[in-house]
């Protein structure tokens, strides 16, 4: 079990002139009990969503149609970037990591995530992300 954003690649059955068929299954080849799923979708190219982090909710994150950028932030403060345009390949969130994410204007977010709705699990400011860092560095 990764604690670091990373990507992972879920088999993909089938062909392309049958389709194709992609399985998550919950401590599986997910790294955690699925407890909801939700998506999104008509997110205009120019918008910017996500700008949080979580408490202790970990997610996967696939762009089942296509394309969908993260720019991440780590509790430790490393900074990445993932691209996700393929169906098969979902991007591990865990606790405690700030995402933006911007979209392709046909781009279908899909998310598999550890715990039910919870607004007080959200980090909603950068700067309380960031004081959550330092009081975890103490
Ligand atoms: P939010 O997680 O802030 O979306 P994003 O990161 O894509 O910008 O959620 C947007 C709104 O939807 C917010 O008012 C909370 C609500 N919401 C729920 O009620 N239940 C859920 O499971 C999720 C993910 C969001």
């Amino acid at each position: 079990k990764s604690n670091k954003p990373c990507l992972i690649y879920f088999p993909s059955i089938g062909n392309s002139t049958l389709g194709f068929i992609t399985i998550a299954e919950s401590n599986h080849n997910v790294p955690f009990e699925i407890k909801r799923v939700y998506w999104t979708y008509f997110t205009p190219h120019n918008v910017t969503r996500g700008g949080h982090a979580h408490k202790n909710l970990h997610q996967i994150i696939f762009a089942v149609s296509g394309r969908i950028e993260f720019s991440i932030e780590t509790l430790s403060g490393e900074k990445s970037h993932f691209l996700l345009e393929s169906p098969d390949t979902g991007l591990y969130l865990p606790s405690l990591t700030w995402r933006d994410i911007t979209f392709s204007h046909n781009a279908v977010l899909l998310c598999l995530a550890s715990e039910h709705y919870n607004e007080s699990d959200y980090i909603r400011y950068y700067s309380d992300f960031k004081n959550e860092f330092r009081s975890q560095e103490i």
